[in-house]
């Protein structure tokens, strides 16, 4: 029997991960960037025993259907061709996201069970090679192998496309993340199937493929010059760029909800009132508010007055991965 346990947070992107040029090793169409946050993250463990007759998942202690599997016994073959073993697994992983938050967890979950099966195994990579590792799980897991600001070089081939995490002379400990979460319940579109939609079908997608190497460059740069008004603008626009492809797409489709809107307002006026605050989303309704960590406790008072204290959690710059 051999076992690895690792823990890493998730991250968010401020310039989008959003289109697959290689669907089968996850290779993105553009590069992305991120910050990983201290609030949300998985701890996995992972067994592999030449006991066990099947792989099996559980999530917060509870067995996963056939479809949840999928994607984690993908990974688990990847893993037993890389540690030359044949033998089942067992992933036990706990998600520490507030209840019903309704927060995608594959990026902290699968940069969490490659740290555990390099454990487990013994393949010994190192950062760059658990980037890579992590990404074919799911593209934005390459992220969160690191803790900060990260950037996905989006490269062209398995070997070239991977994580950095991006220097920022500790000026990411003085920015925060304030999720609104909104319930509201509308049918799913998964970030895998939004996106492949939409890089197949989207009139607008070659927009977004144009617009958004130069976002990259601009968010290096206000990264750089820790020009906090620069990064917020270039995210939040990022953010809509990216949005807007999916109103383009055959059939069309939004993440958005008429509760969405009400935030992206609010954060819009508490702007004009003199706050530091940015929006953006993923695929789903919540918005996220990006701002500078001695603003929160005045602008969630602010929030507070749309949105229940419930609806409301905020973050601030985590960590990579951990091995437990
Ligand atoms: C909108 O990483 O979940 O959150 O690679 O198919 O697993 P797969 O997709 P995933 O997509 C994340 C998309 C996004 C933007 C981002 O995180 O960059």
């Amino acid at each position: 029997m051999r076992q690895g346990k690792a823990r890493t947070h998730t991250n968010i992107a401020l310039i989008k991960y959003w289109g697959k040029a290689d669907q089968e090793l996850i290779i993105p169409m553009n590069s992305s960037l991120s910050l990983t946050l201290d609030a949300f993250y998985s701890e996995t463990q992972v067994t592999f025993s030449k006991e066990f007759t099947a792989d099996s998942f559980y999530l917060n202690g509870a067995v996963q259907s056939a479809a949840e599997n999928k994607k984690i016994i993908q990974f688990l073959n990847r893993a037993r061709k890389l540690g030359k073993t044949t033998d089942f697994a067992k992933v036990e992983s706990q998600n520490f996201v507030p209840t019903a938050a309704g927060l995608a967890s594959s990026a902290s979950g699968l940069a969490a069970l490659a740290g555990a099966c390099n454990e487990a195994l013994d393949l010994q990579m190192t950062p760059t090679e658990l980037s890579r590792f992590a990404r074919k799980g799911s593209g934005s897991a390459c992220r969160s192998i690191f803790g900060g600001f990260a950037e996905w070089q989006k490269g062209d081939s398995d070997e070239t496309s991977f994580a950095v995490p991006l220097e920022a002379a500790g000026w990411e400990k003085e920015l925060a993340m304030i999720f609104i979460l909104i319930n509201d319940q509308q049918k799913d579109v998964s970030s895998r199937d939004g996106m492949q939609r939409t890089v197949e079908t989207s009139v607008f997608y070659d927009g977004w493929l144009k617009a958004v190497n130069e976002d990259i460059e601009t968010a290096k740069k206000a990264i750089a010059q820790k020009d906090f008004k620069l990064l917020g603008e270039t995210t939040e626009a990022n953010g809509l760029k990216m949005h807007a492809t999916t109103l383009g797409a055959q059939p069309p489709f939004t993440y958005w909800s008429p509760n969405s809107l009400v935030a992206m307002n609010r954060v819009r006026e508490l702007r004009a009132t003199g706050f530091d605050c940015y929006f953006t989303m993923d695929a789903g309704p919540n918005v996220k508010i990006l701002t500078k960590k001695n603003q929160v406790p005045a602008l969630i008072e602010e929030l507070k007055q749309t949105f229940s204290p419930e609806q409301i959690i905020s973050a601030a710059a985590g960590p990579g991965l951990e091995i437990l």
